[in-house]
């Protein structure tokens, strides 16, 4: 395994340098991570401005009147879809095309095979986000869109799938490199997740309380199985490069990932607390979100013993910046999210704005963050072109950093207000005249995160397409 630390942290050094000549990089095959890459710039554009669109009907339910399409209910599926299959996933999808070859010193299988991924992948997205606008919608949180699109989406990921295992299968390298094993590990999970959570819960006689189980189990292993392993995938790959230090321990990156395989599965009634689920269930779904405090641990010592002696780079670059803030905030959700299962806080948070803007800061504040730090690492170097405007991807940066600061913090303060509230035995709708000054700050924390994406979007795109030519590009 160390062996495989080196080839890839050799990545460190004169790994590197073939990199950065990646337009003439034979292993990676750049029009198949821009297609992937393309969508989930769409989807990047589309999800968060849906989030903006849905956060206005909190204030001003009466916009666009009573058409059925832009409702409440249709925006907000359009919103979380969109962010987290549209935009995180497609996204993550495409860095894996392009760390998988270089960690195993092959092209890819069969290309073909991720063409089909992306075409079949994006037909299910559109299928189903436009289903929930027309009125198609399963039911189920996090899995609302429709059996056609899943068809799609699971064939799509399928295809893929079987290509990047037989890129890792038939490696030149020996060992597998951390990032490959969370890669694999998410990408089986969620195929798995994906049939039991759409399928198998759409089933006629999943019903009542072992629907909701069901439910919870999927919707938090969307979470903890598929965007916690592909977002530690690129965190892991990216750390060595961007440092040119070796990982610091690959022993923890293991233990994190077993601990990760371990007790993510169990977490998910934690969603369902003081229900009719048995409380032996609850009790051990408790348990099992305070131990995740361990593979959160595992990741975090690597990226501070990484980084020694090159905090510069934070100072310095975006990526280094997307990286540590994304580091930061997993800590912090991390430890936010053991807490918030224990049955003396959930109490007073549950069914209230506090839980938005913990997913918020797990599904943002970390895995997008490393995804964008991802896309402004591999853009430049497979396009053989520095980034297009450094200071675009700089006000990126503080755009998301301080719209997400305004939305998290306000949408947690408005959950403990609310939840006390209600407590106190205040009437639901009177809570609602309390929280309308919170959600008005939520839309300009939220509109300042949608300028910063848009800035992503359009300097990554900028860069794929005009950006200056060059052997070399700078980290930026
Ligand atoms: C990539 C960026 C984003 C991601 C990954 C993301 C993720 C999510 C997730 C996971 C939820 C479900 C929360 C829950 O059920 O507890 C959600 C809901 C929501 N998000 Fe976002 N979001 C993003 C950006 C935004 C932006 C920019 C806004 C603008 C204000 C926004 C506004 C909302 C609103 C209003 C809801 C519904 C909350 C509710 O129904 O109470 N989101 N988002």
């Amino acid at each position: 395994m160390a062996g495989a630390i080196e080839v890839h942290s050799g990545a460190a050094a004169g790994h590197d340098e073939k990199l950065s000549a990646s337009v003439l990089e034979p292993l990676v095959d750049r029009r198949i991570i821009y297609a992937w890459g393309l969508a989930a710039l769409f989807w990047v554009t589309w999800g968060p401005w849906a989030g903006f669109f849905t956060s206005l009907k909190f204030n001003f339910p009466w916009l666009l009147g009573d058409w059925f399409a832009t409702l409440y209910g249709p925006m907000r599926i359009s919103h979380t879809q969109g962010v987290a299959y549209g935009w995180f996933s497609t996204g993550s999808i495409a860095f894996a095309h392009y760390m998988v070859p270089k960690l195993c010193s092959r092209p890819l299988w069969k290309p073909g095979l991720s063409w089909a991924g992306v075409i079949l992948w994006n037909i299910g997205m559109v299928l189903g986000i436009g289903g929930v606008h027309l009125g198609f919608n399963q039911g189920l949180e996090f899995a609302e869109m429709n059996l056609l699109a899943d068809v799609f989406i699971t064939l799509g990921l399928s295809a893929t799938l079987t290509n990047l295992f037989m890129t890792i299968a038939n490696r030149r390298e020996p060992k597998i490199y951390v990032s490959l094993w969370y890669l694999m590990a998410g990408m089986t999970w969620t195929a798995i997740n994906y049939i039991v959570g759409n399928f198998v819960a759409a089933l006629p006689n999943s019903t009542g309380a072992n629907s909701a189980a069901m439910n919870g189990f999927f919707l938090h292993n969307v979470v903890g199985l598929w965007v916690t392993p592909m977002g530690a995938s690129i965190a892991y790959y990216l750390l060595p490069v961007t440092t040119r230090n070796p990982l610091y321990s690959h022993k923890l990156s293991m233990i994190g990932f077993w601990a990760l395989a371990f007790f993510y599965p169990f977490t998910g009634a934690h969603h369902y607390l003081f229900s009719p689920i048995p409380d032996w269930v609850e009790t051990i779904a408790i348990v099992s979100s305070l131990m995740l405090i361990v593979p959160v641990w595992t990741v975090l010592a690597n990226f501070w013993g990484t980084l020694k002696g090159r905090w510069d780079l934070f100072a310095n670059t975006v990526v280094v910046k997307f990286l540590v803030l994304g580091a930061v905030y997993y800590l912090t959700t991390c430890f936010q999210g053991p807490t918030q299962a224990l049955r003396a806080l959930q109490p007073v948070i549950h069914f209230t704005d506090y839980v938005v803007g913990h997913a918020h800061l797990a599904l943002f504040g970390v895995f997008s963050l490393w995804t964008m730090a991802a896309f402004y690492y591999m853009i430049p170097k497979l396009a053989g072109r520095e980034v297009y405007s450094v200071g675009l991807a700089r006000l990126n940066f503080w755009l998301t950093f301080f719209g997400f600061l305004f939305m998290a913090l306000i949408l947690w303060i408005a959950g403990i207000v609310q939840g006390h509230m209600l407590i106190n035995n205040t009437d639901w709708p009177d809570t609602l005249d309390v929280l309308g000054f919170y959600w008005h700050i939520r839309t300009i924390g939220g509109f300042l995160m949608d300028v910063g994406m848009l800035c992503f979007a359009y300097n990554i795109i900028a860069t794929m397409f005009w950006g200056k030519p060059s052997a070399n590009p700078r980290l930026v």
